[in-house]
């Protein structure tokens, strides 16, 4: 399995990724948890990266070509395929992306939209939770955790986002259709792209996913 999962903020990339993770053995690589980490340990690059998320843009392509580049050559995961979430957000990137993997005859079998309209992302966003440590994901009505604010793991402390604000979700939205838009292009002209209802409850899209993998339903 190789593949990417694209879709708008809070369009449930993060949510059905580690389903195709555990599936497939394959790596989640999420460019957003990678840079999260990089602003939890407040590297120079975690501070710069910061500013841009919290603002709704976009981190330069160079920083995330060769942060995506260096985690499918080292992460031991990756070997049997790999899943990126959240890359590529631009069409340089996804150039980028096809170049390096031609050099590796690795090519990618499936680019995944997950569509969904803009009004259902606001209550998506403003109620998600999530544990930093693992990426782990929940929601305060759709998918709340066992325990009030806990991780239903580690019992640690679950966080909002920054970004995950009104006010910066409608920036997120605004970049995403002037800059990741024409990605879904680029990929239907090469043939390889689906897209899928992300409005059903997550069980339903997990199954819709499963149908562009050509898997029993
Ligand atoms: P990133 O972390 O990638 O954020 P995003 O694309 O805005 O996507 P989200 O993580 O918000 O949404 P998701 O689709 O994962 O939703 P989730 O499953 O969590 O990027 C953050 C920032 O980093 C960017 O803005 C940019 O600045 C920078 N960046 C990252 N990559 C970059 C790149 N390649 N180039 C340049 N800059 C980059 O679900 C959301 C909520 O809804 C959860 O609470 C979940 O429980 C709930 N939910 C999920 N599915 C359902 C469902 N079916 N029904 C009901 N609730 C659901
Ligand atoms: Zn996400």
């Amino acid at each position: 399995m190789r593949m990417i999962l694209m879709g708008p903020p809070g369009a449930g990339k993060g949510t059905q990724a580690p389903k195709i993770k555990d599936k497939y053995c394959v790596c989640h690589l999420a460019t957003g948890d990678m840079l999260r980490a990089q602003v939890a340990k407040k590297t120079a690059l975690g501070r710069e990266a910061k500013k841009i998320m919290d603002q709704g843009g976009l981190v330069s392509d160079d920083i995330m070509v060769n942060m995506i580049k260096s985690e499918l050559a080292t992460n031991q995961e990756c070997a049997n395929g790999f899943i990126l979430d959240g890359f590529p957000r631009t069409v340089a990137q996804a150039e980028r992306l096809d170049q390096m993997l031609k050099e590796q005859q690795k090519p990618l079998k499936h680019a995944v939209e997950l569509q969904i309209d803009d009004s259902l992302l606001v209550s998506r966003v403003t109620g998600r939770l999530i544990h930093p440590a693992s990426g782990r994901t929940y929601h305060k009505v759709f998918n709340p955790p066992k325990e009030h604010m806990k991780d239903d793991v580690t019992g640690e402390h679950l966080i909002q986002r920054t970004d995950d604000n009104a006010e910066t979700l409608k920036k997120r939205l605004g970049t995403y259709h002037a800059q990741t838009a024409p990605v879904v292009s680029y990929y239907q002209k090469k043939g390889i792209w689906s897209g899928i209802d992300a409005s059903q409850e997550p069980g339903a899209v997990w199954k819709s996913l499963l149908g562009v993998f050509g898997e029993e339903k």
